[in-house]
Parts: structure tokens; sequence; C-alpha cells
């Protein structure tokens, strides 16, 4: 194939795709700033030593397989109770146990979602079926 009058065409293809993907780039760099998330609920506001299921960081990665493996102990094998790695113990249960802290769940959980851009908006399949919590709106 020849391409006719290249010197024009590429140049003018590049300053095309410029300006298709200009917004793309232009608000690179100034995202939008990341949600405040807030962990004054009442339950948590009662706990002396502040902390979740796992430690933090591993939580804010592996929250999601986390509430897999509850699922799978709870509804395949029958298991409900979870010893955490310092002998607390926790009931596997999405909307008793983590919902019983992050009772803000539009706050928490949703608004991380969003910003996160997850596909599902805010993960709300789950509640579909599980219960979730009575907020303050
Ligand atoms: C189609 C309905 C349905 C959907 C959607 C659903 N679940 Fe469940 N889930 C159930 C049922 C039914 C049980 C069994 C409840 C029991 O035995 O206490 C369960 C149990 C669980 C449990 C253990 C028990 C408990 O009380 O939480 C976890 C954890 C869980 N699901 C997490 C999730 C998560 C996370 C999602 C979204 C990714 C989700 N589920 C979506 C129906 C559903
Ligand atoms: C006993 C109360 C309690 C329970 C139960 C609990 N959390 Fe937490 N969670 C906390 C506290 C407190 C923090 C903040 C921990 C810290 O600052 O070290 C936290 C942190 C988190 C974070 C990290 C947020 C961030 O800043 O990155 C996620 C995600 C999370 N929890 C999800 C869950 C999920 C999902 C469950 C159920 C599987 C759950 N939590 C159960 C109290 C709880
Ligand atoms: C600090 C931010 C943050 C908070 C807070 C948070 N999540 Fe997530 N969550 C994420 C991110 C990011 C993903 C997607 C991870 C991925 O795609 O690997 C996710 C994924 C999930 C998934 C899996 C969805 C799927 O389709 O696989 C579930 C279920 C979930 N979160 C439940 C919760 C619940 C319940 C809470 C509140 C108790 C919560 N999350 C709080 C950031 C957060």
């Amino acid at each position: 194939m020849k391409i006719y009058n290249a010197n024009k065409i590429i140049p003018g293809l590049i300053i095309f795709l410029g300006l298709i993907t200009f917004p793309m780039w232009y608000n690179m760099g100034k995202a939008a700033p990341p949600p405040e998330i807030k962990f004054d609920t009442p339950v948590i506001q009662q706990m002396a030593v502040k902390q979740c299921v796992l430690p933090k960081a591993d939580m804010r990665t592996g929250h999601m397989q986390l509430l897999n493996e509850w699922r799978t102990q709870v509804v395949r094998n029958g298991y409900r109770t979870y010893v955490a790695a310092d002998g607390k113990e926790y009931n596997m249960s999405l909307q008793n146990e983590c919902i019983k802290c992050h009772s803000n769940k539009t706050q928490f959980c949703d608004q991380c979602h969003v910003y996160a851009g997850l596909q599902l908006g805010s993960v709300p399949y789950c509640w579909t079926c599980h219960i979730a919590p009575k907020e303050a709106k």
C-alpha cells in the first residue's frame, strides 16, 4: 500500500489523536482527591484499640478475598467463627460483622468503591441479598 501525502496525513493524525484524547491527558496529575475514609461509627468509637480483622494494609488490598473466604466457610463448610491472628474471634458475616463496625456503608464502602472506579460502582449486588445498614442520609 502506498501512503499518499504521508507528510501531511501523519501530523494530521497526531493532532487528531491529541484532540480526541485531550480530556484524558488534560486531567492527568489532577485526579479527584481521594475520599476521606471515615471510621467514626458508634462501634468503632467505642473500641479501645481501633483495628480491623486483619492489619489495615491487608484489609485495604484483601478485604474482597476475606469476604469470599468467609462466604465459602459459612455457605459450604458451615463454620461461622473466624479466629484472627491475635486470637480475636469474629462472626464471619458481612452484614452482622463488617457492617456492625462499618455501619457507615455509603461513606465507607461505597465512597471508596466509587473512587476506585469499580465497574460495579459500589458493589451493589451484594446488597441485593444482604441487608444494608440503615443510615441517616
Ligand atoms: C443471590 C443472593 C446473594 C448475593 C448476591 C450475595 N450473597 Fe452472600 N450470601 C447469600 C446467602 C443466602 C448466604 C447464606 C446466609 C447464611 O447462611 O447466613 C450468604 C452468605 C454470605 C457470607 C457469610 C454469612 C453472612 O452473614 O455474611 C458472606 C461473607 C457473604 N455472603 C458475602 C457476600 C458478598 C461479599 C457478596 C457480594 C460480592 C454477596 N455475598 C452476594 C446470598 C447472597
Ligand atoms: C471490630 C470492628 C471491625 C470489624 C468487625 C471490621 N472492621 Fe474494617 N476496620 C475497622 C477499623 C477500626 C479500621 C481502621 C484500622 C486502622 O486504622 O488500623 C478498619 C479498616 C478497614 C479497611 C481499610 C480502610 C482503609 O483505610 O484502607 C477496610 C477495607 C475494612 N476495614 C473493611 C472491612 C470488612 C470488609 C470487614 C468484614 C470482613 C471489616 N472491615 C470488619 C473496624 C472493623
Ligand atoms: C479503601 C477503599 C475501600 C474500602 C473502604 C472498601 N473497599 Fe471494597 N474494594 C476496594 C477496591 C479497590 C476493590 C477492587 C479490588 C480489585 O478489583 O481487585 C474492592 C472490591 C470489593 C469487593 C469485590 C467486588 C468484586 O466484584 O469482586 C467486595 C465484595 C468489597 N470490595 C466489599 C467491601 C465492603 C463490604 C466494604 C465496607 C465494609 C468495602 N469493600 C470497603 C476498595 C475499598
